[in-house]
């Protein structure tokens, strides 16, 4: 596993670096995420860990998470929620073995002096399914969201709510990895996980089922 403390100190210098946003771009960061020359507010605002778990890691929590959803039903009834082709549940009460891997992401994704919640939010997302483009509600959730996205690869967009076109992201969120959204970028960029028309850098990311593990703090107060 890449050294977060590496990974987010280098964000922070680059952050400070008066050089042009697509050099600023911490070096690990830059395969993960596409930028046009408008987009601002990346900096310390976005990490990315590749491989934050294991396979065996991985194959853990979806069997635990395969069996709290049982024979649950995926929703494709309701257009105007922001999900689409999805079941979901909530875990605050984990086995052992995957409890380990959900402190480790609470420890590195959340500051000492935050309120992470007790539960994590699973999402089981269809080979069909899609997440348009949202911004998590201020009045429960904090400034900090972390995803851990097993099973495939999809890509993540965030479009600034003031210049939607021009101030945009996409962040390839690679199984296994880690993503951490933080001020800005949680609450002035709606994010949305865009549907198999998608591509990354050219490359053609084909849609498969996936299930992410997304951690939230207590809203502020
Ligand atoms: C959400 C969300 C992102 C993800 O559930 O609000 O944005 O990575 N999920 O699944
Ligand atoms: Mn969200």
């Amino acid at each position: 596993m890449l050294s977060l403390h590496r990974l987010t100190s280098g964000v922070l210098l680059a952050a400070k670096s008066p050089l042009s946003l697509s050099r600023r771009l911490n070096a690990f960061l830059t395969p993960y995420v596409c930028i046009p020359n408008d987009a601002r507010e990346v900096g310390e605002n976005l990490t990315v860990v590749p491989n934050f778990v294991s396979s065996e890691e991985e194959n853990t929590l979806v069997d635990e998470i395969e069996k709290t959803l049982g024979r649950k039903k995926y929703e494709y009834d309701h257009w105007d929620n922001a999900i689409h082709g999805y079941r979901e549940t909530e875990i605050a009460s984990w086995r052992p073995c995957s409890e380990v891997i959900v402190q480790r992401v609470k420890k590195v994704s959340f500051a000492q002096s935050s309120k992470p919640l007790t539960h994590t939010h699973v999402l089981d997302l269809a080979e069909k399914g899609i997440i348009k483009p949202h911004i998590d509600s201020v009045k429960f959730c904090g400034p900090t969201i972390a995803g851990l996205s097993l099973l495939s690869t999809r890509v993540m967009r965030l479009e600034s709510e003031q210049d939607a076109t021009r101030d945009w992201i996409e962040v390839l969120l690679e199984q296994r990895s880690l993503y951490i959204l933080r001020g800005p970028l949680r609450y002035n960029y709606t994010h949305a996980i865009l549907d198999s028309t998608s591509s990354f850098k050219n490359n053609f990311i084909p849609n498969q089922r996936r299930i992410s593990l997304i951690f939230r703090e207590e809203p502020d107060k």
